[in-house]
């Protein structure tokens, strides 16, 4: 078992050595000994090594490409001012999806041209304070192209703006994460494109630099990529034939799913990714923009948590954590796979075949309270409530 779990975490910053697992070149079990006398627990580790492989990685392939490409980290997937830091000094964009995103985005070293303000519900204050500030808006409803013209015209400036469309393309992955389907409450549907398009056709506050897409989270399925690229292509096409010709860039958005299950399957890379966009976007006069979250961030860290008891019925083991789904939402929310280790595996003993079923669980929530930097990697200190 030691062996198996040792070669599917190679090339991983977590990986376990002799039984151990390993956050770089810290052993995570010293770590919690240390860490406890000074906090609390449960704690998350990042790795800063991880976090910039996973950003070489899609630089890496853009670059090898030959694409004009843009890369930005999508805010919303984890908003650490210390993370974000690392991630702007990487040179990438921001995509966010409020004014705080964007405040944290610019104090973390992104600069507001680099910065793109998305969402479906803007506020009037949020669309003002990007203009402002020199952010591109993305337009997502007929609504939204309303206030992002009014506002323009009240500050005197123009707006660079992305038109997100909704292309009705299924990413076939949990419907909680599909965004870019004619049922997702993202984007503008065809029929409403035209009404869209007058709109910012008749105000000279508004710039159209360029289409936008995001079809969902952890795709697995490039195909769908390559459709979305197709719909992208075609649009661009459209519009640049109706006077639109500051159009120079399109936006495929995120998704890319990571290797939750750590059973060594095939999920798709970066490289792949955009292999997939090179086949239908090279040689196309336009600068492509990718905004991944999870696959850059996903894989950068662990939640270090404590077994409290264990509780049996007479159908079911409970194991109680001090670590709650205020740390690991996505099992309660959308039934997600969240994968659990233990730290050392060196005092196990039995086979695989003495392996049970257990239910991992904390009734109580936690809280959030407190950041520690060591070296390179980052220990966030969690605080029960
Ligand atoms: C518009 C947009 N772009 C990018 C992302 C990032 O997606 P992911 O974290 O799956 O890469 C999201 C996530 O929901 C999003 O809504």
């Amino acid at each position: 078992m030691e062996a198996d779990k040792e070669k599917l975490l190679q090339g991983s910053e977590f990986c376990f050595r002799s039984g151990r697992l390993y956050c770089e070149s810290v052993n995570i079990k010293d770590l919690q000994a240390t860490v406890e006398k000074l906090y609390k627990s449960p704690f998350y580790v990042y790795s800063k090594a991880q976090l910039q492989k996973n950003i070489s990685d899609y630089c890496t392939a853009l670059n090898q490409s030959g694409l004009e490409h843009k890369l930005y980290y999508s805010v919303k997937a984890n908003r650490n001012l210390e993370l974000l830091r690392i991630i702007s000094s990487s040179g990438c964009g921001a995509t966010t999806v409020s004014g705080f995103e964007m405040q944290i985005a610019m104090q973390a070293g992104f600069p507001p041209c680099n910065i793109l303000y998305n969402g479906n519900g803007k506020t009037m204050e949020e669309i003002e304070y990007a203009i402002r500030q020199g952010c591109m808006l993305n337009i997502d409803s007929q609504f939204d192209a309303a206030h992002i013209l009014e506002a323009a015209k009240k500050l005197h400036k123009t707006a660079r703006v992305l038109l997100r469309l909704n292309p009705d393309i299924d990413p076939n992955v949990h419907p909680y994460i599909t965004t870019g389907l004619r049922l997702s409450k993202f984007g503008i549907i065809d029929q409403h494109l035209p009404t869209v398009v007058e709109l910012v056709q008749s105000s000279p506050c508004v710039e159209v630099i360029g289409l936008h897409c995001h079809l969902g989270s952890t795709i697995d399925d490039l195909g769908v990529i390559t459709s979305m690229c197709t719909y992208l292509l075609q649009k661009t096409r459209e519009l640049r034939e109706k006077g639109f010709g500051s159009i120079r860039c399109i936006n495929i958005g995120g998704g890319l799913s990571i290797d939750y299950k750590r059973e060594g399957g095939a999920v798709p890379t970066p490289a792949k990714l955009i292999a997939e966009i090179q086949k239908k976007l090279k040689g196309e006069k336009v600068q492509i923009i990718l905004e991944p979250g999870r696959s850059i961030i996903g894989s950068t860290a662990i939640l270090v948590t404590k077994v409290l008891g264990v509780k049996s019925s007479p159908s079911k083991t409970f194991v109680v954590t001090d670590g709650s789904m205020t740390e690991v939402i996505r099992p309660s929310l959308y039934s997600a796979y969240h994968h659990v280790d233990l730290l050392d595996y060196t005092a196990v003993t039995g086979d695989e075949g003495d392996k049970t079923l257990l239910d991992i669980v904390r009734a109580r929530q936690s809280q959030i309270c407190l950041l520690y930097c060591i070296s390179e990697y980052c220990v966030f200190f969690t605080q029960q409530a």
